[in-house]
């Protein structure tokens, strides 16, 4: 549980981010996939994080503070489409250079709507990841809007695409920000790799 979540700052670059004295933990994915949602619904604070129905919300790299122990970061969305071309390459550099360069970051949660098929652009996210060595975990978002067949379903079958790639699956969390599904299982697992 999170007694306390404090907005510390947003910032443009990683270089601009709070001094890495705490431990952080990255929120990302694409666009409208619920990144800043769950970052209110893990928090229980209603209006932490800016949402919105329209694709984009997130610009900046926002940090939160929690319990006075660890560090937050909400990214903006890749694979934004509507962004011009220029703004959007930006903001994929940016996100490559946080996550590439932040030092004091622990692991990424890369947050993934349950209800699509396996994406390109995110299993090459990954695939970059894996390059990188930089540990991450999926999020599978939105689960209010499947039923649990479907759901027990397209989990399976996005599992079955991963270890076309990976000899072993990464931690996987479901999810809803609406139902105050999944909440429990996250931040215990960022406590206990805190603790480590
Ligand atoms: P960007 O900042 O634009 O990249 O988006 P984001 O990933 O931060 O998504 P955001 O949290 O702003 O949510 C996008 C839309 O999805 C909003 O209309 C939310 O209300 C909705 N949404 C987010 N999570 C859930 C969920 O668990 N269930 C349902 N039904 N809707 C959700
Ligand atoms: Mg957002």
């Amino acid at each position: 549980m999170i007694k306390k979540a404090e907005f510390i700052k947003s910032s443009q670059k990683y270089k601009d981010c709070p001094p890495p004295h705490k431990p952080e933990y990255a929120f990302i994915g694409r666009s409208n996939v619920g990144k800043s949602s769950l970052i209110n619904m893990i928090a229980d604070k209603k209006s932490l994080a800016k949402t919105s129905a329209t694709p984009g919300k997130t610009q900046l790299i926002n940090t939160f503070e929690m319990d006075d122990i660890w560090y937050l970061a909400d990214l903006p969305g890749y694979g934004f489409a509507k962004a011009p071309k220029g703004v959007r390459g930006g903001f994929n550099k940016m996100i490559y250079d946080y996550i590439e360069f932040r030092e004091n970051l622990v692991n990424v949660f890369l947050l993934i709507d349950s209800r699509h098929e396996p994406q390109k652009i995110d299993l090459q996210f990954m695939e970059w990841l894996g390059n990188k060595q930089i540990p991450f975990a999926i999020v599978f978002t939105k689960l209010d809007k499947l039923t649990s067949t479907q759901m027990q379903k397209n989990l399976n079958n996005y599992k079955t695409e991963l270890l076309k790639t990976w000899e072993e699956l990464p931690k996987i969390f479901t999810s809803s920000s609406t139902s105050k599904i999944g909440k429990l299982e996250i931040t215990g697992y960022i406590d206990s790799l805190n603790e480590q």
